[in-house]
């Protein structure tokens, strides 16, 4: 049977336990795993397959027409041991693949975001390096392809920075047969590409914000009514990095409960989900994510539980 669109998308957000167990569970062979982040029209992808077919391949992309773009290539290709994560590879990469479990992660021409405002906005930074230091297993690559020699010269220092990564000499005017989309527009431009290789030699453990993704609730023993609800639109609360507001507070008529709209971020890690408000079996009233929506259980996205709860039990003024 040909393989279908949709089976090559994996959201790991719902699941109970992160990092994911992408041999066992997703993929259902044991083989090396390897990454690409930011793939665009997913050809370089579709090569590593063919180049590697013994391998598991994930691609890490933020926008969904890509993933779209790659998922039709899969399809016409018929090729199995390939999935995609629509999301932030910041956030997945630390999150959702294990200590010691990625072989290669490669980069090819990600948005330099040359501007200091925008400094934050670039992937490649100490903590990015941390995080591959986790999960790429010993003697593993990460290897970026960069038309910025700046942006190449960067990362060179950060990786050089940090003790768990051997790095080869940049390799600069790099040319290869086989190139990336951006790679050729920027080589018909007369831009030299250049090659960074950064191999782990040591690990060092890391704390990932998901260890425990389970569903947050939390039971409030009062009745709950509409006074109580409506000035939880605009609530808002911070801890450190991690931050979250309820947009709008909704009562739905048909199934008697309450909906929020939330906006939360970890460190800058934004989801946006729904939380329900609704009569227990036991008397109580329970505060708990809608089902509809699946974000990753971070510690914003609990906050938002514990500090909804809290206003409902206590409100303010
Ligand atoms: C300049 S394009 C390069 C595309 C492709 N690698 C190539 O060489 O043709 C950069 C890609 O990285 C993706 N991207 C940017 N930031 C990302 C992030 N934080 N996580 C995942 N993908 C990201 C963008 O959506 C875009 O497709």
């Amino acid at each position: 049977m040909k393989n279908s669109f949709l089976q090559y998308l994996v959201t790991p957000a719902p699941l109970a336990q992160l990092p994911a167990d992408w041999h066992g569970e997703i993929f259902r062979r044991d083989a090396p795993l390897g990454i690409e982040i930011g793939f665009g029209n997913g050809e370089y992808l579709v090569r590593w397959h063919h180049a590697r077919p013994d391998w598991n391949l994930v691609g890490i992309e933020l926008s969904m027409e890509s993933c779209e773009r790659l998922m039709k290539r899969l399809v016409a290709g018929d090729i199995s041991p390939v999935r995609v994560i629509h999301d932030n590879a910041r956030f997945v990469l630390r999150e959702c693949f294990g200590d010691n479990s990625v072989s290669r992660v490669v980069m090819n021409c990600p948005d330099p975001w040359p501007k200091d405002k925008h400094k934050e906005r670039r992937l490649i930074d100490a903590q990015f390096a941390e995080t591959l230091s986790a999960v790429l297993t010993m003697g593993g690559q990460y290897e970026l392809v960069t038309d910025q020699p700046w942006y190449a010269e960067d990362a060179h220092a950060i990786f050089s920075a940090d003790p768990r990564f051997a790095l080869a000499p940049l390799e600069k005017g790099l040319q290869r047969s086989e190139t990336t989309r951006y790679e050729r527009k920027w080589l018909e431009m007369n831009r030299e590409m250049t090659r960074l290789v950064a191999t782990k030699i040591a690990a060092a453990p890391i704390e990932r914000k998901c260890k425990d993704n389970r569903m947050p609730h939390a039971f409030i023993d009062r009745e709950i009514r509409d006074e109580f609800v409506k000035p939880l639109c605009g609530l808002e609360h911070r801890e450190g990095e991690d931050l979250f507001i309820v947009k709008s507070a909704l009562r739905d008529m048909e199934e008697d409960r309450y909906i929020l709209k939330v906006v939360a971020a970890d460190q800058g890690y934004r989801q946006s989900f729904l939380v329900q408000i609704k009569p227990h079996e036991t008397g109580r009233w329970l505060v708990k994510l809608d089902p509809s929506v699946q974000p990753y259980r971070t510690p914003a996205v609990k906050m938002a539980i514990r500090q909804i709860a809290a206003a409902l039990v206590e409100p303010a003024g």
